[in-house]
């Protein structure tokens, strides 16, 4: 499904933020990255749905090349691959189901995205979206009146409106309350399970990466130092990741 071929990665000349980096994840599975701030993570990322394009090895989604593909390619690939974000990157302005339904955009004209005139049919799904999420109720509530587990619960009701398959997570819950995060984690590792989503997760939690992905993947520095099923993680091979100095 996703697939990093020797990717190599820099922002500056001689500063690597990743090398040599070579993995796949499979339809279906839920993967943790895990690693100390700066340590790639978010730009790895961004390298799964081309936001950032690798200057070498290549970056497949369902076996196309990213890098290879035209600017049209590109955006239907990125149409199968939602984004969810710490910060919740909603429209705070807007109610709920406005936001869920921004998930649609691609799928409507210009014009109906302008004037805000939705198919019936939209608003049907966006509404069965926010009730998947727990949020039937709070549908015309401006997104700035919701809690932070509510408005990241928003955001993966957006990201079904989208129809995606692949779920891309930037620390999700890194800003919530300790309950609000595990149901948070909880709907995402039911939605995977139910829909064969395939999710990669970004966390600092390594508590929560083992108990929500089947697979951890820890970066140091923008090196891989270990790629393995949760069962294999152990004390030892979270202090590679996160141990000594940097
Ligand atoms: N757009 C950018 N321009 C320049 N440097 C960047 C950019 N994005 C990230 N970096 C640098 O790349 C490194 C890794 O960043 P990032 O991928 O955000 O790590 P993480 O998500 O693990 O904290 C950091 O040193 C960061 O400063
Ligand atoms: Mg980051």
């Amino acid at each position: 499904m996703l697939e990093l071929k020797n990717v190599t990665h820099q922002f500056h000349k001689d500063e690597p933020v990743l090398q040599q980096i070579s993995l796949h994840v499979a339809e279906g599975e839920f993967v943790a990255v895990i690693g100390r701030s700066g340590a790639g993570k978010t730009t790895l990322l961004k390298l799964f749905n081309g936001m950032v394009m690798p200057q070498q090895g290549t970056v497949r989604v369902d076996g196309e090349c990213l890098s290879q593909c035209s600017r049209k390619r590109l955006r239907q690939i990125q149409q199968k691959i939602a984004v969810i974000y710490q910060d919740f990157c909603l429209v705070s302005e807007s109610t709920a189901l406005e936001n869920v339904l921004h998930g649609a955009l691609y799928r409507n004209p210009f014009w109906r995205v302008m004037t805000g005139c939705f198919m019936e049919q939209d608003s049907k799904k966006a509404q069965e979206a926010l009730a998947k999420v727990g949020l039937a109720g709070k549908a015309d509530a401006l997104v700035s009146t919701l809690s932070g587990g509510e408005k990241q619960r928003v955001a993966i009701a957006r990201a079904l409106m989208q129809q995606a398959c692949i779920i891309l997570a930037d620390e999700p819950v890194a800003s919530l309350d300790p309950v609000a995060a595990e149901q948070v984690l909880s709907l995402l590792k039911s939605l995977q399970l139910e829909k064969n989503l395939t999710v990669v997760m970004n966390s600092h939690n390594t508590r929560q990466a083992a108990q929500y992905a089947e697979r951890i993947i820890g970066l140091r520095q923008g090196v891989i130092v270990k790629d393995a099923p949760v069962s294999a993680w152990d004390d030892a091979s979270f202090a590679m990741v996160y141990g000594g100095a940097k």
